[in-house]
């Protein structure tokens, strides 16, 4: 079968700085794939490309078969930071992808009020930003992400300024959500135990420039509950990705 993305033999050079070399990635349709490595290796630019935000130097993008020349049509990127306008409540942060296409109708703003209530926002939404909380503003963040159902969904760090309550509890979330419409995702995080919670597979990347040094395949099935985490094969499994990030 045709891999959904792919990435062949991708490098992203700076000035005279080459950050990714001979980058070799495919993601399943409908796969969940991390991406670890250490700070400054690499994982933003890897997934701006993917996003069309950014032309590889060297290489290749290609989605559904077509090379990447721009932004996908149906594919939603979460920011690092989540971008929030302030002057608008959530609910009205959430129907503004809509808003750039058409007038929302009541349906579309049921809709709108529905994603809030899954990540537990039902009665924020008429909140402005300035009033939530971070783990808010990124369940906000997520809400508008998911509003448009994209099938491919790129998330760049979305929970790494979160304490570690509110990041368990938007994991658990996230995982439910990917099996209710099974989008393809492409997650970026450092945080090891978060990646092997979330995916099939686990891509390590790393050493100067940097590629794909390691895959690790996550052998559990899914539905997934947040009790994994303390199972002894899902913790063999964290060591292990974690002694291969270690000897980089
Ligand atoms: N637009 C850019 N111009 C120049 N250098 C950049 C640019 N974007 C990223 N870099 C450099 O590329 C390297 C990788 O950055 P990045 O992809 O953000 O890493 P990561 O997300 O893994 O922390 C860093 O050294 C960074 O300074
Ligand atoms: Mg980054």
């Amino acid at each position: 079968m045709d891999p959904y993305i792919q990435l062949k033999d991708v490098g992203v050079t700076f000035g005279k700085d080459v950050v990714l070399q001979r980058v070799d990635l495919s993601v399943e349709k409908q796969g969940f794939v991390s991406i670890v490595g250490k700070s400054g290796t690499g994982k933003t630019t890897l997934i701006k490309m993917v996003a069309g935000m950014l032309a590889p130097t060297e290489g290749e993008v290609w989605i559904q078969g077509e090379k990447v020349k721009e932004p996908h049509h149906d594919m939603t990127y979460v920011f690092q930071k989540p971008v929030l306008l302030e002057w608008r409540t959530l609910l009205e942060n959430i129907l503004l992808p809509i808003e750039l296409k058409r007038k929302p109708t009541q349906a579309d703003r049921d809709k709108a009020k529905q994603v809030l209530a899954l990540v537990e926002l039902a009665g924020d939404e008429h909140k402005y930003p300035h009033e939530c909380s971070g783990g808010m503003l990124s369940r906000a963040a997520l809400a508008r992400a998911l509003f448009t159902s994209p099938n491919l969904l790129l998330m760049d760090e979305p929970y790494a300024a979160l304490d570690a309550m509110t990041k368990e509890l938007l994991q658990v979330q996230l995982l439910e959500i990917a099996q209710d419409y099974n989008p393809t995702v492409i997650f970026i995080t450092h945080d090891i135990q978060e990646a092997a919670f979330l995916s099939d597979r686990v891509i390590l990347i790393g050493d100067q420039p940097s590629r794909v040094m390691q895959e690790y395949t996550i052998p559990f099935h899914r539905p997934r509950k947040k009790t994994l985490k303390f199972e002894p094969e899902f913790l063999q499994v964290v060591k292990q990705i974690y002694q291969g990030l270690e000897t980089l």
